[in-house]
This record gives C-alpha cells, structure tokens and sequence, in this order.
C-alpha cells in the first residue's frame, strides 16, 4: 500500500511519525507530496497532520484521508479535498487523556487562584485570598466530544459542578448555562456554527467573574471582544492555547495581559507512537474495505 504522509509539521516531526508507522504498518510505503503526485494512480490513502491548502491536489485515486490532527477544520476548508471521500479524525486516548489534564490544570489554577498568586509573587506581594471549595465553582463545557466529554467527566470527579453543551443543544439552552457559569472550557470544533461563538454577547452573559479557557481553536473566540471584556474585569481570566494566527504575532496584546495566560497550542499534542496505531488500525480498515473509525460527517464540519 503506497500512502501519501503530508503535512505542517515541525523539524523532525516528519521523520518520527514514519518511524512509528513503519514500526506499525511495515507493509506500507509512505510517499511525500512530489513523489505521491509523480506515483497518483497508486496513492488511495493519505494521512495528513494539518496540511497546507492544496495539498491534497493532483490524487485522482484518492480514496481516504486520515487526519493526525483532532481537529480537520483546516483539512476541511481545502478545496481540493475530493468530495465525498471518507476522512478520519484523530482520535486518540493518550491525547485526550493530555486534553483532560491540561483543562484540569486550567480549571484548578483558576479556582485556587494560582494565576493571581503568581502575579502577586512577581511584584513582591504576600497577600492570600479568600479560599472556595471546587463545589462552589460551576464549571461549563462547550463541546461533548471525546475530549469535551473526558475533560467534563475529569472535573467532575474533581468535585465541580460541570453542564455540558454542545451546538445542537441550541443557543437557548447555552443563553440559560451561561449566568450560572464560573469557568468556560471551550473544546467545540470549529465550523461556521461555531466560529466567533465566543464574543461580546455571550461574555456579557456569564456573571462578573468568570474566566475563560480556550482549548477548541483561537477562531471560536472575537479576540476584540473578550479583551474588552477583560478590560473592564468583567471577565476575570483567560487560558488561551489556541489562535486566529499562530504562532501569535508578537505585536498581539495577549502576549502582555495581565488577565491572559497563554499556551503555544500544547494543551494536547498528538502522542505520535500511540496516534500511529491508531491510524494503522483505520489503514488496515481502508485496505480490506471494513467499516472505518472516528469518520467526520463532512456537512456537519466534524
Ligand atoms: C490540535 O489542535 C488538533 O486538532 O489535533
């Protein structure tokens, strides 16, 4: 089986992902862009971490794309994606098991305050705040997928109390959560249902107080919005791993606030020797034409 393997990836990262598929699927042979194109008849498959636009043209034989990335609203968005062709999204435990720990980190430091004391700890300040049980502290998450779901199960067992919302619950439903939220976990993916969901009405929503942490994509979120929400301390916080732009540009008033803690997109990163099985499992789908897992419905955007 001749298989394209493309994508955005770091220095290096290429050459890992091929040692931990040969490692799975010793039979294959992984082709990169030139030379899937110069072999197109041969290529029915392509396992892609985010590809550049464009990537996918100039395959005829296209037949299944397994993403490496959880989230395939870039994959989506590429015109050259052949219509109607099945496509995977990753879906991972390691990584969703990462996703779970960084929400609960976000969820704890916000509740204990850990971000205001390391504030104060940098101007010289000893001065404690008054302390909450994780009970008083209603946690919503936006999203019920298998991260949302993990990451809403993980801060229940924490002891929070955790409303789950997911778009087809309808903006109702979100409008009534909202006044009784502490901390928002957004793990939606990002459609045209979705995108700019976070902006000046739904801050204005939640009480004075609450925090935000954005684990979804930076595009769920009008940045102008929340940093006037921000401003005026109507919001109190954001954890935000994820942007419009990234890496974000220098000049972007996120990197400086006081109110804003950032993460360079890690909250979960794709454990590559664990991913590679996962895709191998689908490739050996693919290949004897059984039923393939974690498919996107390609209408709905995820
Ligand atoms: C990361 O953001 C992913 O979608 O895998």
């Amino acid at each position: 089986m001749k298989v394209l393997l493309c994508g955005d990836f770091e220095p290096g990262e290429r050459e890992q992902w091929l040692e931990a598929l040969a490692a799975v699927l010793p039979q294959a042979r992984w082709l990169d862009l030139d030379d899937a194109r110069a072999d197109a008849a041969a290529v029915h498959a392509a396992v892609v971490a985010n590809p550049l636009p464009g990537s996918l043209a100039g395959l005829p034989s296209l037949r299944f794309v397994q993403s490496v990335w959880a989230g395939v609203d870039r994959l989506l968005a590429d015109p050259t994606l052949p219509a109607g062709i099945p496509v995977a999204r990753m879906v991972d435990p390691l990584m969703t098991a990462a996703m779970a720990e960084t929400a609960l980190w976000a969820v704890l430091s916000l509740h204990r305050g850990y971000f205001v004391y390391a504030d104060r700890q940098r101007h010289g300040l000893w001065q404690a705040h008054a302390q909450q049980r994780a009970g008083e502290v209603p946690v919503l998450v936006l999203g019920l997928g298998a991260m949302g779901s993990a990451v809403a199960s993980r801060l229940s067992a924490q002891g929070y109390p955790v409303r789950g919302w997911r778009r087809a619950d309808g903006d109702l439903a979100l409008r009534r959560a909202l006044p009784h939220t502490r901390i928002v976990v957004n793990l939606l993916p990002l459609t045209p249902a979705t995108r700019g969901l976070l902006d000046a009405n739904f801050f204005a929503a939640l009480p004075t107080g609450a925090s935000i942490v954005n684990l979804g994509r930076g595009a769920h979120i009008v940045d102008a919005d929340l940093l006037a929400a921000l401003d005026r301390g109507h919001v109190r916080h954001a954890v935000l791993d994820v942007f419009h732009v990234e890496p974000l540009p220098a000049v972007h008033p996120y990197w400086t606030h006081r109110a804003v803690t950032m993460l360079p997109h890690a909250a979960a990163m794709t454990d590559v020797q664990s991913a590679a099985a996962v895709v191998a499992d689908n490739l050996r789908r693919f290949e004897r034409s059984e039923a393939l897992l974690n498919l996107v419905d390609r209408a709905r955007g995820y």
